[in-house]
């Protein structure tokens, strides 16, 4: 069984209407650690040696966040810049998260078709994810396309409990080594990754 680990940036949480939902459940599940960066560190005053601890303790590292200005709320930059340190995380000797799970969870204002090459915004989310894919490369780390909820201002609360659902099957599937890394990374979703039944034979 992997070890997952939820790091989780809202600035706002007391406004959150659909991460709140999303997480519904999820530090219930058996080897799922949610850690919720901006509760722990309000003033951003990141312990290192305790969060790259936690990543050694972890098999999947998952950074789940609102789409703020096509990227991750500040915190989790502050994270990057500190946590993933030269020696450690990356350069020659810097094997420590060698191997692990990468990928972002995140809700998005715009809609789906907005994060199209001909859509609004004229590029995917996978694409402006760019940065913290090669990052995790860098870092050795296996990428896999983000877990998205898009559109979230007009989501009701019947969509976001199937999202909720979704994403706890997700994680399961991962946990469990049920799914097939390499198939996955090849997504533009992680949402599309084909989920079959216990009794299906997989
Ligand atoms: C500062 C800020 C920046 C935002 N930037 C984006 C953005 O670049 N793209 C987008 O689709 N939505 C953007 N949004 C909308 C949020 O992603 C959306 O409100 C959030 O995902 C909803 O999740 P919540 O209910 O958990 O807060 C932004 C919202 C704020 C407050």
């Amino acid at each position: 069984m992997k070890k997952i680990l939820i790091l989780f940036a809202h600035p706002a949480y007391q406004k959150s209407r659909i991460n709140k939902k999303l997480i519904h459940g999820v530090s219930e599940i058996e080897n799922v650690t949610f850690h919720d960066l901006y509760e722990r560190y309000p003033e951003l005053d990141i312990d290192v040696k305790f969060e790259q601890n936690l990543l050694l303790e972890h098999d999947v590292i998952i950074f789940q966040h609102p789409f703020f200005w096509y990227s991750t709320p500040a915190i989790l930059k502050e994270w990057q810049d500190l946590v993933l340190e030269h020696g450690w995380a990356y350069g020659r000797n810097g094997l420590a998260l060698k191997g692990k799970v990468f990928f972002n969870a995140i809700t998005t204002g715009g809609k789906k078709e907005a994060y199209s090459s001909d859509g609004f915004h004229g590029c995917t989310v996978r694409q402006l994810l760019l940065p913290i894919e090669k990052t995790a490369k860098l870092c050795r780390m296996q990428y896999l396309p983000p877990f998205v909820v898009h559109g979230t201002h007009a989501i009701d609360p019947q969509q976001t409990q199937i999202y909720n659902s979704l994403y706890i099957e997700i994680l399961e599937k991962i946990r469990d080594d049920k799914m097939d890394l390499q198939a996955a990374q090849e997504l533009q979703y992680l949402n599309d990754y084909p989920l079959k039944k216990e009794n299906d034979n997989e």
